[in-house]
């Protein structure tokens, strides 16, 4: 079984990343590394354990992260995510407040380097707990079998969730981001012009009626599916952090090909960006791999497949 440590800032689509990474029965997680992001990272702690604590799974740690971004003020996505990050779901689970006494980037470079060339990192928040690893022990970048991130928007005409140019989790922290994609570390990116063709439609929720989750993502998604309908005429939830676990669950989903990127860190205007050199213009070594085009049908029936229980 494929080695992972799951990076979240759960948030909606965070929980359905880590419902299916352990309900794929496909991935050795490790660990779940929580960090400051969608919510506030006490709600994001809390979240994590409230999604495992529904799950029945106790087995799984969830390790606290970064509180802040690298340079920045925090910004949250409480209109999407809702106020507790979960859109209401699971408010009658208790969780306790017990946790592992090491530091995310720690147990990170921890795990990295007892397995060397076998953990994948799934990030799927702000990158600021890898960026602190990273600066930490740069061998890192060596270790880490793969990085593969959601996060940036890179075909031409895409529009951001937070700026034109620039999607949250870069923009979140994109000092974090460029310490990334600059550290050597072999990163796939899975950005949002292509999550945003894998939603979660209505439909979708109700062909899981009567299964084991199926009160949990329909009443956690209703929120992010009415602002969806509202914003894009779509009643439906976009998969962007599952989609991230899906493409290390298989990596056929995707097409992908690999160019220099680098993160605008300097402008009011497009802080967060993600500039993709596909012409290759600033002569530098290909840095990242891109995801190209998704099989969204295919995805979509094993995310459904693997969380129908
Ligand atoms: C990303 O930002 C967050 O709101 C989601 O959880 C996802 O990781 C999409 O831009
Ligand atoms: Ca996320």
């Amino acid at each position: 079984m494929e080695k992972v440590i799951l990076d979240v800032d759960t948030g909606i689509d965070d929980a359905l990343a880590i419902l299916l990474a352990l309900e794929s029965k496909q991935l050795d997680v490790l660990g779940i590394t929580a960090v400051n992001g969608n919510v506030p990272l006490d709600y994001v702690m809390r979240n994590s354990k409230k999604v495992l604590k529904h799950m029945g799974n106790d087995e799984i740690n969830v390790f606290r992260g970064a509180s802040h971004p690298i340079l920045k003020e925090s910004f949250h996505e409480f209109r999407v995510h809702g106020a507790d990050g979960l859109g209401g779901a699971l408010q009658d689970i208790e969780v306790d407040e017990t946790e592992p006494g090491i530091f995310a980037p720690d147990f990170i470079i921890e795990q990295v380097q007892k397995y060397p060339g076998e953990v994948t990192l799934i990030m799927v928040g702000p990158l600021t707990n890898l960026a602190l690893a990273l600066r930490k022990e740069p061998r890192l970048s060596k270790w880490v079998k793969q990085v593969v991130v959601m996060g940036g928007l890179i075909s031409e005409g895409g529009q951001g969730n937070v700026l034109p140019t620039s999607e949250f989790n870069m923009f979140a922290d994109a000092e974090a981001a460029k310490i990334v994609f600059h550290s050597g570390s072999p990163v796939k990116l899975v950005s949002l012009d292509v999550t945003m063709k894998t939603f979660l439609t209505k439909e979708h929720v109700e062909w899981l009626h009567g299964t084991k989750y199926y009160d949990f993502i329909k009443e956690s998604t209703e929120i992010y599916r009415a602002l969806s309908e509202q914003k894009i005429g779509i009643n439906g939830c976009a998969l962007h952090d599952p989609l991230t676990v899906g493409v290390v669950l298989d990596p056929t989903l995707v097409t992908t090909a690999k160019y220099f990127v680098d993160v605008e860190t300097k402008s009011d205007l497009s802080y967060g960006q993600t500039i993709c050199d596909f012409k290759n213009l600033w002569n530098q070594t290909p840095n990242v791999e891109i995801c190209l085009t998704v099989d969204h049908e295919r995805f979509i029936t094993l995310f459904l497949d693997r969380v129908k229980r």
